[in-house]
């Protein structure tokens, strides 16, 4: 005897609710989020992400100097991929039908983590370590949130989570290297949530 299948909806239901609303382009009938929820969400991370992009790009200037040239390199890589991830936040505004709001005007308000420059190089690397933790630990609050109800979203959250995770890991890196005791650092930074 053939059995339904009611977790899947019929192909002439599904051309049906295609061919309505077809102004909401990606956003279709069976979307679970709210999405103007999840465009307010996302500003958020835009901006944290901008404010990324500029206290990496800031530090990279900043941090001249044979001395500090590998370090260098590390604020190099992250500010270009702190604006992979503004990008791809922007991007998916936009396909959600919102507007990526990349006004300065309140951006360190907007922004989860602070623009905070640091006057020598220990304290940048210390600040982009906070930072990237920061980010993270609101990033793992927006993939439950998005859980089954916006996949997409969802999926782009988690593999911009994996990056700042390295991000971190390489702020700490770097802030053994600079203060010589690896082992020491890391043991004292277990995490506390
Ligand atoms: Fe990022
Ligand atoms: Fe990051």
């Amino acid at each position: 005897m053939a059995k339904e299948q009611p977790f899947l909806t019929d192909v002439e239901t599904l051309r049906a609710q295609a061919r309505a609303n077809i102004d909401q382009g990606p956003v279709t009938s069976n979307y679970e989020g709210d999405v103007k929820q999840t465009i307010d969400v996302l500003q958020t991370v835009l901006a944290t992400e901008i404010v990324c992009v500029l206290r990496y790009t800031m530090n990279a200037v900043a941090a001249s100097g044979v001395s500090s040239a590998s370090v260098r390199q590390e604020f190099e890589e992250h500010a270009k991929e702190e604006q992979e991830h503004m990008r791809a936040v922007a991007e998916r505004i936009n396909q959600l039908g919102g507007t990526p709001n990349f006004n300065p005007e309140g951006l360190a308000t907007r922004s989860a983590s602070q623009y905070v420059e640091g006057s020598n190089l220990i304290d940048m690397i210390k600040e982009n370590l906070v930072a990237e933790r920061i980010a993270c630990d609101h990033y793992r609050e927006l993939i439950r949130f998005f859980g089954e109800k916006d996949p997409t979203t969802r999926v782009m959250m988690e593999s911009i989570l994996t990056n700042e995770e390295e991000h971190a890991n390489d702020m700490l890196d770097l802030l053994a290297a600079q203060q010589g005791s690896p082992k020491s650092l890391k043991a004292d930074s277990g995490r506390a949530s």
